[in-house]
């Protein structure tokens, strides 16, 4: 059985090493002292990102929604987080992902990848593909498992790191380098596997609070030299979806609409085959859980985490939780079947992760050592074991990929 998490001890999902607490469902700012000062350069950097999005609130009105703020702080053209030049990923950037631990993460996904191009044939398509490191990983895997793709199709917003991954392929795998093609927008159809690591997390959600006159939603505004948080009453689609969970006033959380819609699209474009997405996330439940009253926006900078994402604007990882039930949904309704759900630690022991373990040689200690401390990072229930889920959501895929037979899940969803 699931344990619900509490929002003041659930683990920061992306392997940050300090968290400050939220206060009172109040967003905490962040202690100063606990995070590094940006350098000259940095605070440079952001000045501009704050020009462009008070341009574009001044031309709004004087306030933007959160999620629009969200896609500024990240995704901006040259100057959002994801989209400039910081290093983000791994020891140098500000947070870890799986593929960034080891090539053991990636081992196991190619097997249950492997297990669903065996039934469709066809490519795999990776969406936000970070650094580089799980394509290089998996591409080097499918080929030792004979299930090498014709085409590893790589769709990424971010141009900066576009040019990331065909270094780290360079470096890694570079004899796979003629079989991946980079998209700007997904294909007109697909058929294989479609995949992607931490992306429905990074997507720009709504924000909102519950009041004892409705559901508001949060907007930012520009005001003394600072991003300010302002209320106006939700959208209907904001409040369609949180009055019939009749939360308690004062509870704020998230909406991710742009996950949702990212599902229908890649769902309408697959003809055969599946997607398999892997995040940090609950089903509805335990996303809304009444305990969870302040929602699961994180920030992360130089390996701290903390909540308040109107600072170190463009230099800092904004995220929040993804609720599985609505994926399920919008999979469901774009005509995909619920495949599996699962949660990482049972996905990578369902793919195979004893049995790679149990292969490596016990003699090279130095590499025994390194496969138990990925084993742990990856399946620990307090670290991404029980947090982390993996869902696959197919059409015409006669069986499940392996690594979800261990511990189905789909009923909580
Ligand atoms: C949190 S990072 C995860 C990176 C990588 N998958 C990993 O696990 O290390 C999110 C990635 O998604 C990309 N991204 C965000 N929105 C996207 C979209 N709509 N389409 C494609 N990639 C997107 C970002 O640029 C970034 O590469």
């Amino acid at each position: 059985m699931d344990r619900p998490h509490h929002n003041t001890d659930y683990p920061s999902p992306r392997q940050a090493s300090m968290k400050s607490p939220r206060r009172n469902g109040q967003t905490a700012a962040p202690d100063p002292r606990a995070l590094p000062p940006p350098t000259v350069e940095e605070q440079a950097h952001s000045a501009n990102l704050h020009r462009l999005i008070q341009e574009r609130m001044a031309s709004s009105g004087g306030e933007i929604s959160f999620a629009r703020f969200m896609e500024l702080a990240l995704y901006a053209p040259g100057l959002g987080y994801y989209a400039a030049g910081k290093h983000k990923f791994g020891a140098a950037g500000d947070f870890v992902t799986a593929p960034e631990l080891g090539s053991l993460f990636a081992r196991c996904l190619a097997r249950a990848a492997g297990s669903i191009l065996e039934q469709t044939g066809g490519d795999i398509l990776e969406a936000g593909a970070g650094s580089g490191a799980l394509a290089a990983d998996l591409l080097t895997e499918l080929e030792a498992l004979d299930r090498l793709p014709e085409r590893y199709l790589i769709l990424e917003l971010s141009n900066e790191l576009r040019d990331r991954q065909a270094e780290t392929l360079r470096r890694k795998a570079p004899k796979f380098l003629k079989r991946v093609h980079w998209l700007d927008a997904l294909p007109g159809d697909f058929r294989g596997v479609m995949l992607a690591n931490e992306l429905l997390d990074a997507l720009p959600v709504e924000r909102f609070k519950v009041t004892d006159s409705g559901v508001r939603q949060l907007y930012v505004a520009w005001e003394n030299d600072h991003f300010v948080w302002r209320e106006k009453p939700a959208d209907d689609g904001i409040q369609a979806r949180i009055e019939p969970l009749a939360l308690p006033p004062g509870y704020a959380s998230e909406i991710n609409f742009m996950a949702e819609a990212w599902v229908r699209s890649a769902a309408d474009v697959l003809k055969q085959g599946a997607l398999l997405l892997i995040d940090y996330g609950f089903p509805r439940a335990e996303f809304y859980h009444p305990q969870r009253s302040e929602g699961t926006l994180m920030c992360h900078y130089r390996h701290r985490a903390h909540d308040d994402p109107l600072t170190l604007v463009g230099l800092q990882d904004i995220t929040a939780h993804v609720d599985f039930t609505a994926i399920a949904e919008a999979g469901r309704d774009a005509g995909l079947v619920l495949l599996g759900y699962t949660s990482q630690a049972a996905f990578l022991i369902g793919s195979g992760l004893e049995q790679l373990l149990a292969a490596s040689d016990p003699e090279d200690a130095r590499a025994h050592l390194e496969l138990t401390r990925q084993v742990k990072k990856l399946t620990s229930p307090h670290e991404m074991g029980e947090l982390y889920k993996v869902i696959a959501l197919g059409r015409d895929v006669p069986q499940a990929p392996i690594g979800f037979s261990l511990h189905d899940r789909r009923g909580r969803l």
